[in-house]
């Protein structure tokens, strides 16, 4: 594959652009047997895009056929591309990310889901179509794992009413909680399988508490890392795709 053609589906701007990019020096390919970074001066130069490692202006990149990435949603973004109050969950993304090539109107990574402004936590973003289908679908059922500080004192009649189900306004069935446990008066774990709109707000609304703060920590069983820090990302490894479920 072309080199120009590899930066342009990694999100590095048009193929002019990524030409530009070539020809001014400002690209280098690591060549594993010689362990040393090289200068590329000719775009149409071809290389196999599976483990290329590169570096544009000095940062290193890897060749991601589709990109499938975690980040840790701080406090105080949206998950909107165009936020109406709050900074964009997808400020904190490196321009790459937001410009690789896709087809229709849609450009870069998604994120899989929302989070509320004020929730924090574990979001995933990828430009797979089909992944975000699989991942949204209420068939596939993925737990989620929500740790939630409640307002007033947790007790035990609360959790069995989000176990045993309760009535939201904008649904003809009782919405339950896979699991919920009291980790301490004031924190309940919720594990939901499904993602209805503000929902463990309204779950706990309905049962007489108030979300004090959200915090989702698992999808599936993929755990927000302990060292990715608030408005950090990171690529998801094959091992981490598994581990979500679909
Ligand atoms: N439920 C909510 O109420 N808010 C979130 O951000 C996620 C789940």
């Amino acid at each position: 594959m072309q080199l120009q053609d590899i930066l342009f589906s990694q999100g590095f701007g048009t193929r002019r652009v990524c030409a530009g990019l070539v020809q001014q020096g400002r690209v280098e390919v690591f060549d594993p047997e010689i362990t040393a970074w090289l200068g590329v001066g000719d775009a149409s130069q071809d290389f196999s895009p599976e483990n290329l490692r590169f570096r544009v202006q000095g940062t290193e990149w890897a060749y991601h056929a589709k990109a499938y990435l975690m980040l840790h949603k701080p406090a105080g973004t949206e998950c909107s591309q165009k936020p109406s109050t709050w900074p964009s969950i997808y400020s904190l993304l490196p321009g790459p990310l937001r410009q690789r090539p896709q087809k229709g109107a849609i450009q870069g990574v998604q994120a899989v889901g929302r989070l509320d402004q004020d929730s924090t936590g574990l979001l995933l973003l990828t430009d797979d179509g089909q992944f975000i289908h699989r991942m949204s679908s209420p068939r596939h059922h993925i737990p989620k794992v929500y740790e939630v500080r409640t307002k007033h004192a947790v007790d035990e009649q609360q959790v069995s009413r989000l176990l045993d189900g309760v009535v939201l306004d904008d649904s003809p069935k009782p919405v339950k909680a896979a699991d919920c446990r009291a980790v301490d008066h004031h924190h309940l774990r919720l594990t939901l399988t499904e993602g209805k709109y503000h929902q463990v707000k309204r779950m706990l609304a309905a049962v007489g508490n108030r979300v004090e703060t959200l915090h989702r920590s698992q999808i599936g069983q993929l755990r927000l890392p302990a060292d990715l820090a608030p408005g950090q990302w990171r690529w998801l490894s094959r091992e981490d795709l598994a581990s979500i479920g679909p």
